[in-house]
């Protein structure tokens, strides 16, 4: 596994291997990213081929700027320009119709694209230097958490890639907040990095519903998503000796105190995780985070983590 600080050469290299058709993994401000040439297809296959993801899951792709957007989506509402302005660099995902230029394989067959601009200077020169856009999902192995840290990236993966740049720790921890633009009412597909209240505060009028998981046309909805290991339980509080991730101060080996404020918990959460994981705990206990919405994200993260 080849861990590089991010130098203006490596930058470079990392730009000429995507342009290639090779896969890199990327530090972006949610988590790493395993990026490849989001218009070549052969590196999209190679990237769920990587990650063990199920073709009809779509991935995101990640531009350099607003202007950019023309390069993959056809077209947009008003409202996506508003939100870029407020959110764009940053954690929002908006989909929007896609440009015949992107492949089947980045969008899984959908008549739709995905699009972000990273809030990460390493991935925003990556992606300027490359001249492409570039799809990347989180770097990590089907169902399991993301990496936030260069060395949280799993080896099988790293191993694939032509290198892992370091960006250091991501500051949100957690995944964009995904909207669908093309609805009528334009609604959250997957809370993330930017609060639903911040979403509503810029579209001013009331968010669409999602339709029941059985009904969705939007893929990536798996229950078990984002998992530890070990079997991951959500409770009120946890009990003396219990492994896990508490909001008190910690009574025992293997407990992790949590902040109380929903975007420094989600900063850690995976990396605490992580850590519970591999010091060998088969079960991992988490107090349950306030039902403020703004821990939407957090409580999202944690369904899919304990769902069995
Ligand atoms: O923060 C992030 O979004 C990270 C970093 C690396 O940018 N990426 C990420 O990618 O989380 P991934 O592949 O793990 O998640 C992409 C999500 C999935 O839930 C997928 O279903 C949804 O975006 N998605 C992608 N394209 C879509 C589309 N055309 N319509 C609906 N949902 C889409
Ligand atoms: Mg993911």
């Amino acid at each position: 596994m080849r861990i590089e600080q991010a130098t203006p050469d490596v930058v470079k290299e990392a730009a000429k291997a995507i342009k290639k058709g090779e896969m890199v993994v990327l530090p972006t401000e949610t988590v790493y990213g395993l990026a490849c040439n989001a218009l070549d297809a052969a590196a999209v296959n190679k990237v769920f081929e990587a990650k063990g993801r199920p073709s009809e899951n779509p991935l995101i792709v990640h531009i350099a700027d607003f202007q950019s957007l023309r390069s993959v989506a056809a077209s947009w509402p008003d409202l996506a320009e508003s939100l870029a302005e407020r959110f764009w660099p940053g954690p929002l995902t908006m989909v929007l119709k896609k440009k015949a230029s992107v492949p089947d394989e980045t969008t899984a067959g959908l008549d739709t694209v995905a699009v972000r601009v990273p809030d990460h200077p390493v991935a925003l020169a990556v992606i300027r230097e490359a001249g492409v856009p570039i799809a990347a999902p989180s770097a990590n192995v089907f169902t399991r958490l993301s990496p936030t840290r260069a060395e949280d990236v799993d080896p099988k993966i790293a191993d694939m890639a032509a290198m892992v740049l370091d960006g250091g720790r991501c500051r949100v921890g957690l995944e964009s907040t995904v909207i669908d633009m093309t609805a009528e009412h334009p609604r959250i597909l997957r809370p993330g990095g930017v609060t639903r209240a911040q979403v509503q505060a810029v579209v001013g009028r009331p968010l669409g519903h999602l339709p029941p998981p059985s009904l969705r046309k939007s893929p990536g909805t798996y229950a078990r998503h984002y998992a530890p290991h070990a079997v991951l339980t959500v409770v009120d509080k946890i009990e003396n000796g219990q492994p896990g991730l508490t909001f008190k101060e910690p009574k025992a080996e293997g407990q992790i105190k949590m902040p109380d404020d929903p975007a420094a918990y989600a900063a850690r959460l995976y990396h605490a995780l992580r850590e519970l994981d591999e010091s060998g705990h088969d079960r991992i206990f988490v107090e349950r985070p306030p039902s403020h919405p703004d821990w939407e994200a957090v409580h999202d993260r944690l369904k899919k983590a304990s769902a069995n």
